[in-house]
């Protein structure tokens, strides 16, 4: 994993940081990663309460659904499936699971395979995240946010055009 520099685009080949100085940059951010998702993909969306977790993946599915649509963060459904042209993305909040074992009773082994994923509160996950994924770290900078991405396993090579 390369140095982060905060502000700088570039680091080394896995990991890269991105200035997100207003919600609609982290939206924007969002409709990036929602456009070249596909099946099997899992998101994990990092960071403090208020970090901009749900604006990302409003992005993301306005991209995987190709319209703009009420994108209502699951704290308490624990998950939203939308339907899109390539099939169902999940997006999930997991902040209310108590254990792994309540991940596993919400359908995110079935999730990863048959759905594309994004996940804020991933940590709750425990031994089921799975190696493959994009992270998304968010965190506040001053008025604004800023993103790390690390692409890890598969993801190390996609996440070049970030
Ligand atoms: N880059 C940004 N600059 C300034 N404000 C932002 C930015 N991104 C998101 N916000 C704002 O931060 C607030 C919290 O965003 P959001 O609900 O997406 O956070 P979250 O990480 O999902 O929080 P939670 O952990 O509670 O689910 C919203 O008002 C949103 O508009
Ligand atoms: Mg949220």
């Amino acid at each position: 994993m390369g140095s982060i520099r905060a502000g700088m685009s570039a680091t080394s080949s896995d990991s890269r940081v991105i200035a997100l100085p207003t919600a609609a940059a982290t939206e924007a951010l969002g409709e990036r990663i929602g456009a070249i998702l596909e099946i099997g993909d899992v998101v994990f969306l990092q960071g403090p309460l208020g970090a901009g977790k749900t604006t990302l993946a409003r992005g993301a599915v306005r991209a995987w659904t190709g319209a703009d649509q009420e994108t209502p963060s699951p704290t308490f459904t624990l998950a939203q499936i939308y339907d899109g042209p390539k099939g169902a993305l999940w997006h999930m909040d997991l902040y209310r699971l108590k254990s792994a074992d309540d991940a596993e009773e919400l359908g995110v082994e079935e999730a990863f395979e048959t759905a594309a994923s994004l996940i804020e509160w991933p940590e709750r996950l425990g031994g089921f995240a799975p190696e493959d994924r994009l992270d998304v770290a968010l965190s506040i900078d001053g008025e604004g946010r800023r993103a790390a991405l690390y692409g890890r396993g598969a993801w190390r090579e996609r996440m070049h055009g970030f």
